[in-house]
């Protein structure tokens, strides 16, 4: 499984002038550094992203509504998404369902785009820990509500993102060694549901990843990816982080 960071840049840069350059920046360093990057931009700076030569850099939409068009003001649809070049798109990230998207709302994305064959990046994670392990709990279910209408043969496409909701936006990630007990609970739920290929399926870690503290994640972590607010909206750290992730 190769390393790949999932750039997003949620309502971030102010300018079009400024997005270009940002993307022009990551899409350099993603080549020269051979890490895989999927940049999760804004839906005003899809299509313009999309029409720039991307080289492999992947394109992703923030949010998608899974009806095709129709009357939901202030919407984007996964099909015009689709349509911007798009090719990826986060679903039920944590910053959503604070704005009351439910779990219900997650799958019906989902479902919508994989039938126009585009790649689902599921965020999950719990708001708070306790001392009985009720997060394992609410992550599994969020993850299986999410997979209710994703069968076996599409399971393949799909990507996972395990994001603790505490640690978005944080000083520091969560624990790697917690990490990595996350991620053999999430991989056992989707091998019980989908068999041998979910031993193969991508899950990203996020919240509060960076240059500094990437290298231990990856070696303690368990996994090979991340989803990057903060440091992926500045060159610099970006640099750094795709620099520690390079010989990964
Ligand atoms: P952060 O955000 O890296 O700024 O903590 C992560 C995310 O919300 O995806």
């Amino acid at each position: 499984m190769k390393a790949l960071v999932v750039a997003n840049w949620k309502m971030n840069p102010i300018s079009w002038k400024e997005a270009k350059k940002l993307f022009e920046e990551t899409k350099r360093m993603s080549g020269l550094l051979k890490v895989s990057v999927i940049v999760a931009a804004p839906p005003i700076f899809l299509r313009d992203i999309g029409g720039l030569r991307r080289g492999k850099i992947g394109l992703a939409a923030q949010n998608v509504h899974f009806e095709q068009s129709g009357s939901f003001t202030g919407e984007v649809s996964a099909l015009q998404a689709k349509d911007a070049k798009a090719n990826y798109a986060l679903v039920g990230h944590a910053e959503r369902r604070a704005m009351g998207e439910t779990d219900d709302d997650v799958r019906k994305k989902v479902a919508a785009l994989l039938a126009l064959e585009m790649t689902p990046i599921i965020c999950i994670g719990e708001h708070v820990r306790d001392d009985e392990g009720s997060h394992f709990t609410f992550v599994r279910e969020q993850l299986l509500t999410a997979l209710r209408d994703v069968p076996q043969q599409k399971i393949a496409k799909v990507i996972i993102a395990y994001e603790p909701v505490w640690a978005i936006g944080a000083a520091e990630p969560m624990r790697p060694h917690d990490m990595h007990e996350m991620s053999i609970y999430i991989r056992k739920a989707l091998v019980e549901k989908y068999g041998e290929v979910g031993h193969k399926l991508m899950i990203l870690y996020g919240g509060a990843v960076d240059g500094t503290n990437v290298g231990t994640m990856l070696e303690h972590g368990g996994v090979k990816g991340f989803l990057v607010g903060r440091a992926s909206v500045d060159a610099k750290r970006l640099a750094e982080l795709l620099r520690v992730m390079k010989d990964a």
